[in-house]
């Protein structure tokens, strides 16, 4: 996918109204795809959403030895050839999510090697806690130059504490965890919704998880995991995306395919700044008033609180609002990537350490920006729609690693932007 050169050009104004439906879950589907390599039958997934970061993890799974193919019913993937375990160096440095892989290659085949993956847009993303997990289950993991080996020989099912409720960590332990004969139990977990999705795929697959959602985790290792078709859960982030659309530019919308209650964070700081909102069973529906005032404040932390990947984008609605409102990012060191393009567009952001402060403006207006990470794209793109004038979105391959097409939602609910090469 050769989308370096890519731009969003976004005409600002437009009421984001209408109906969408929300696909599944990048952050449920990058380790689910993972773990499918745990059988050597094939899994089907269906509603599989078209990002790049999905595409990246298709073509890691290839490098390992699997068949993936996108048929009708949804993406096929055959690991009964798996052989390699070792990642690709580039890979492996570049795409940080083939850190996902390491715990379920040592599951399979109780050998791994890995790159130490490179920071990122976010910041430094160490990977010492899915180490230590991994070390408490028997690896033996020797750091060379910067290559992992993982000796998986003397693996053993036991008790894992993390120190910090880590996703990625819990997620890995679970995979590595999931074939160990005995019982392994993974305390102070992180309690994330997509937590409970992998261990619904595991188990689908005849695994036996159970406690994800909460802090405690159990694994009973089971010897074989069978083939299955498994449907991720929704994307709150991309349902929370498209609802902050529809508050930064006074509008209504109604999301299909969503989970209410993966929401409940980012629909109580909506309803605060004013939106009228309703949720019903697997849908909900946002109306905004014209002007919305600021939240007091809003913390990241992690779930059940409110999430650090919608930061940026409720940075960008309370800077259009009226009045001051204060964000704390806990989880990550270096997530305000987006506040000098803000800026830039008009909004009023002071950051100090982790700290920042919005005081909304009356009018954000449009002028040439750059996607420095995902979200931090998305809040950029959400800026645009609600500015006077045009904005010129670069580097949107970023925004691509978790919208599938962002530009196609949104004018299919009343926006006018496009996508456009740049020279
Ligand atoms: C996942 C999500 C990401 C989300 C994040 C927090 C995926 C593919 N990505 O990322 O979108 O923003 O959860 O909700 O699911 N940490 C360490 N050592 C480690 C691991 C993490 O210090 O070994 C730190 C990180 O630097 C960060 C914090 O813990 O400051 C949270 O990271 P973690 O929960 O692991 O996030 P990811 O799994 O990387």
């Amino acid at each position: 996918m050769n989308n370096a050169m890519e731009g969003f050009m976004v005409h600002g104004g437009e009421c984001i109204q209408g109906t969408a439906r929300v696909e599944g879950a990048k952050n449920a589907v990058l380790p689910i795809l993972a773990a499918s390599i745990l059988t050597e039958e094939e899994v089907v997934i269906r509603d599989c959403p078209a990002l790049r970061d999905v595409q990246a993890m298709i073509s890691m799974l290839k490098m390992l030895g699997c068949q993936c193919e996108m048929r009708e019913g949804g993406l096929s993937i055959r690991s009964s050839a798996l052989h390699n375990w070792e990642m690709p160096d580039e890979i492996s440095k570049e795409i940080r999510s083939s850190i996902f892989l390491l715990g379920p290659i040592l599951g399979r085949l109780r050998k791994a090697t890995v790159t130490y993956p490179g920071g990122c847009e976010i910041g430094l993303r160490p990977i010492d806690l899915h180490l230590k997990g991994l070390r408490a289950l028997g690896v033996n993991i020797r750091d060379r130059q910067g290559i992992l080996l993982c000796d998986g020989g003397n693996m053993h099912a036991g008790d894992v504490y993390l120190d910090y409720p880590s996703v990625g960590a819990t997620e890995n332990v679970m995979m590595a965890a999931a074939l160990l004969p005995g019982t392994t139990c993974i305390h102070n977990a992180a309690r994330e919704p997509e937590i409970e999705d992998l261990e619904c795929f595991i188990n689908a697959m005849g695994g036996r998880v159970r406690g994800a959602g909460t802090q405690l985790i159990v694994i009973e290792g089971v010897k074989k995991l069978h083939g299955t078709c498994f449907t991720p859960m929704p994307d709150r982030i991309v349902a929370g995306t498209l609802l902050c659309a529809a508050a930064i530019t006074g509008g209504e919308v109604t999301l299909e395919n969503v989970r209410p209650r993966d929401l409940i964070a980012v629909e109580a700081k909506l309803a605060e700044m004013g939106c009228r909102l309703y949720d019903e069973k697997d849908r909900v529906h946002l109306k905004a008033r014209e002007t919305l005032q600021a939240f007091s404040s809003l913390q990241t932390q992690p779930h059940p609180g409110f999430p650090t990947d919608m930061q940026a984008q409720m940075m960008a609605v309370c800077a259009a609002a009226r009045g001051t409102g204060v964000i704390v990012e806990n989880v990550f060191e270096n997530r305000f990537g987006h506040v000098s393009d803000l800026n830039r567009m008009g909004a009023c952001i002071r950051v100090n350490g982790r700290v920042a402060v919005v005081q909304g403006v009356e009018k954000l207006r449009g002028c040439r920006v750059c996607a420095r990470d995902l979200r931090g794209g998305a809040a950029l793109v959400l800026a645009g729609l609600a500015a006077e004038g045009e904005t010129l979105v670069e580097n949107i391959r970023l925004i691509d690693r978790g919208y599938a097409s962002l530009e196609k939602t949104l004018c299919r609910m009343g926006a006018r932007m496009e996508r456009i090469t740049l020279s």
